[in-house]
């Protein structure tokens, strides 16, 4: 087959990639040059993608940024950001406009999946009617299903083949073409009977995550009223078998996802007179976490007779989970900010983001940084970094991440 990928990000590489490596010929479209560039090039910028894994695909995996390249694919996978406008209201431009320019190239027979996380009835109301303009008929002359990305960066039990995927046509002649389609590339597709439910599926997967992970973030705040040790209470709690599900607190949600999504869910449930209060309250808590983490170090500090205004406060890990150089929503941004209106004199270490230019920072060599700061904050707790030289060597450590379990220090505290 022939496949054309709109969005050549976090998620549209790794799909484009699979289908390449399953032997089909992918188009990808991009508006970002120099993710063109590099693509054609044979440079990935997606960390879960080395190299070494495009170099073998060749001609299978070409992009540009001319959608005009798309009219000989028999599908079309769109990947572009869903993100929120500065109200914290879904901001659709992203897909309007790929759809808009789909609709111009649009062919007879071809099938569009949209992969972006967004509200239920996006697909039906905002996508095909812009793709209807190019007189083309959903159902019969074109067909259009949702089927949400599942992916988690940086996580290899489970791949793109190995996660089962969920398809919702618009019609049973979209839905079985858009089974087809994944097929290629997944074991297992699982077909379900509208877009809506896909799309919605995806956020009940996003916004459980996002209250259980606020429903430990508040346990921590509680526990550090009451003096008990969080993680061991979830340790305890995690030896049950069943009933249970293990989630651990931390400085707060970060990424393109979890802190976004359940927005979108709350803004269509909005238009239905209805106010989901789970969905908003876990909002309101994770978002409240970084500033709970930078009251801890405030308390920290005191007790040290220091004030934060001109402390030398270290920050390890700036990216939003640990492995990924993805900073956005990164809770680590927040912290920073926070950190830097009290005057607090900050520095990062990340070996994942050189540079946070908003910041005007670059990250800083850790041995050297260790041994001239007043705290060490662990906010993303990173692979290769010794956090038992860490604990050692500043003269106090903040956790935030339990990566230091099992370390006893009277310098060090956690979350
Ligand atoms: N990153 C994740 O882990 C993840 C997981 C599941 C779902 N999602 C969802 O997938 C979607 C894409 O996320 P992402 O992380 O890949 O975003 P991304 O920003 O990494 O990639 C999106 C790409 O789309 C391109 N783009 C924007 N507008 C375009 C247009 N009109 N035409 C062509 N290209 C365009 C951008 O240049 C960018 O390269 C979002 O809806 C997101 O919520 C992301």
């Amino acid at each position: 087959m022939k496949i054309g990928i709109v969005g050549l990000g976090y998620v549209g590489l790794p799909l484009a990639v699979a289908f390449a490596e399953a032997g089909q010929e992918v188009r990808g479209v991009d508006l970002d040059a120099a993710k063109v560039e590099a693509l054609n090039a044979g440079r990935s910028y997606i960390e879960d993608i080395p190299d070494s894994a495009l170099a073998p695909l060749g001609e299978r995996l070409r992009a540009s940024s001319e959608y005009a390249d798309l009219t000989a694919c028999e599908a079309v996978i769109v990947c572009v950001p869903t993100p929120l406008t500065s109200s914290r209201e879904p901001d659709l431009t992203y897909l309007l406009e790929a759809a808009s320019a789909l609709a111009a190239v649009l062919q007879r027979g071809q099938l569009i999946v949209l992969e972006s996380t967004t509200y239920p009835g996006t697909t039906r109301e905002r996508l095909a009617p812009i793709l209807a303009e190019s007189g083309l008929i959903v159902g019969s002359d074109v067909f259009v299903a949702f089927s949400p990305e599942r992916i988690d960066p940086g996580r290899t039990d489970y791949t793109i083949r190995t996660t089962p995927k969920l398809v919702g046509g618009m019609t049973e002649a979209c839905t079985e073409r858009a089974r087809e389609l994944y097929s290629l590339v997944c074991d297992k597709v699982v077909v379900v009977s509208t877009p809506e439910v896909a799309e919605l599926s995806k956020l009940l997967e996003n916004v459980f995550r996002s209250v259980n992970i606020a429903f430990v973030n508040e346990l921590a705040q509680l526990c550090d009223r009451l003096g008990i040790d969080v993680w061991e209470v979830i340790d305890a709690a995690s030896t049950k078998p069943f009933g249970f599900m293990r989630f651990e607190p931390g400085p707060g949600m970060g990424g393109h996802c979890l802190p976004v999504d359940p927005f979108y869910l709350a803004f269509r449930a909005r238009e239905q007179d209805f106010y989901p209060e789970f969905i908003e309250l876990a909002g309101k808590v994770n978002q409240a976490q970084p500033a709970f983490c930078v009251e801890r170090i405030e308390r920290v500090l005191n007790q040290a007779t220091k004030p934060v205004k001109g402390s030398r406060i270290l920050v390890l890990g700036a990216g939003y989970k640990a492995g990924s150089g993805d900073t956005r929503e990164s809770p680590a941004l927040t912290i920073l900010r926070l950190l830097t209106a009290l005057e607090a004199d900050v520095s990062y270490h990340d070996p994942f983001v050189p540079d946070l230019p908003e910041f005007g920072l670059s990250s800083v060599d850790l041995d050297a940084a260790l041994a001239s700061t007043d705290l060490a904050a662990i906010v993303t707790a990173h692979p290769g970094v010794d956090y038992a030289q860490v604990v050692a060597r500043a003269p106090r450590t903040l956790d935030f991440r339990g990566i230091t379990r099992g370390i006893a220090s009277p310098t060090l505290e956690r979350l």
